[in-house]
């Protein structure tokens, strides 16, 4: 049996220039590695901290189309901006990319900052997005670091901490900034290591019978690749029930903006009910008010129909009640609803629970 005197121990100088090698064989052609402009890496990096390259990679086609240039985003309606970002989630990072382009155009005549510290500050934009413009855009020796880089250093270095606490997030990046020192280039470093982490070094089957590292990698000569990196359990799930209430009227639908500080501010939706329970039933709602009335006079048009989304921290289960509404009760709309039809519907940007809700309702 081996134990950890018997280990190669991986050596942290060879570490950059052996992964910079690797890169150089199996990376993948992505757009956004054929460029140095600061601000389609920004715009990439945010699309892929939301998705993977296969699903973000049509997002980003999209952007680059409707906004070329950080000038054109910062004029962009943000209604369209948010449309575009629709099904990515985390709708404030669209928000915040577009109060950073207004103030990069505006304020900065349109240049991102050149440095890793004078990017930070930058609202929306952290030390992972930071690191990757500094890098990638201007070469400075920044690491990236990021759950892929975790999942990586965790198991080649046999690093066994909680990676949700700050004590490890520290010993991480202490151990990044080491590493990058003896890396080539360090723009393609911080590439390499984001694509070691997403195509060869993957959280449930790495493929360790061809890895550069398997010599020396701590995980993959102790067994432990299922093991690390470690990870405390998340939070429990909270639970939300919605009741939406889906009125329409002469082929119109009837949506408002979601204002609060909650999940989708600033996207459009049904009038809603909230409960922290299963309801089935408009009693047990305790319906009142105008949607009481609007209920009391509408004609139900289809069975309820639930769907469920799961968010990070939330799972959401909403039911969807449809109705007509007679013309004398739909010429005034409470609690910010608004008359759109169809193309207006679809111009809107509506979490993708709605999206699926009118899926197949409005092509009939
Ligand atoms: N995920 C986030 N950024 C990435 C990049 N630059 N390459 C591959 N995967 C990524």
């Amino acid at each position: 049996m081996s134990s950890q005197s018997d280990l190669n121990l991986p050596e942290e100088s060879n570490f950059a220039p052996t992964l910079e090698r690797w890169y150089e064989h199996h990376k993948r052609n992505l757009p956004w590695r054929h460029t140095r402009d600061p601000y389609r890496i920004w715009l990439s990096e945010v699309i892929l901290q939301q998705t993977r390259v296969a699903q973000g990679l049509p997002y980003y086609e999209r952007f680059v189309e409707a906004y070329p240039t950080v000038t054109d985003m910062a004029r962009a309606d943000e209604r369209d901006l948010l449309r575009l970002w629709q099904g990515l989630g985390y709708y404030s990072r669209a928000r915040n990319l577009h109060q950073t382009a207004r103030l990069i155009a505006n304020e900065l005549d349109g240049k991102f900052p050149r440095s890793y510290n004078s990017l930070l500050k930058l609202k929306g934009i952290g030390t992972y997005t930071a690191a990757a413009i500094a890098s990638f855009a201007f070469g400075e020796r920044v690491p990236v670091v990021d759950g892929n880089v975790y999942r990586v250093l965790a198991r080649v270095f046999g690093i066994a901490e909680d990676i949700t606490t700050t004590t490890a997030k520290k010993t991480f990046a202490a151990l990044a900034v080491q590493l990058i020192n003896y890396a080539i280039d360090p723009a393609t470093y911080n590439q390499a290591i984001m694509e070691f982490g997403a195509i060869q070094c993957t959280p449930v089957s790495p493929d360790c019978m061809l890895c550069p590292f398997q010599q020396s990698c701590v995980a993959y000569q102790t067994g432990r690749q299922q093991s690390l990196p470690v990870k405390a359990k998340k939070a429990p799930v909270r639970e939300r029930f919605f009741h939406y209430f889906v009125f329409q009227n002469n082929g119109r639908l009837a949506l408002r903006e979601r204002t609060s500080r909650d999940v989708w501010q600033n996207l459009y939706d049904f009038a809603l009910l909230e409960t922290d329970e299963p309801k089935t039933t408009f009693r047990e709602l305790g319906l009142a008010g105008p949607l009481e009335n609007w209920v009391l006079r509408g004609h139900q048009t289809a069975a309820p129909m639930v769907i469920t989304q799961l968010l990070s921290h939330q799972r959401i289960r909403a039911t969807f009640y449809a109705f007509d509404l007679p013309d004398s009760v739909a010429g005034s709309l409470p609690d910010g609803l608004a008359w759109y039809l169809p193309d207006e519907v679809r111009a809107l940007p509506k979490p993708l629970l709605i999206v699926n809700y009118l899926e197949g309702r409005l092509d009939k």
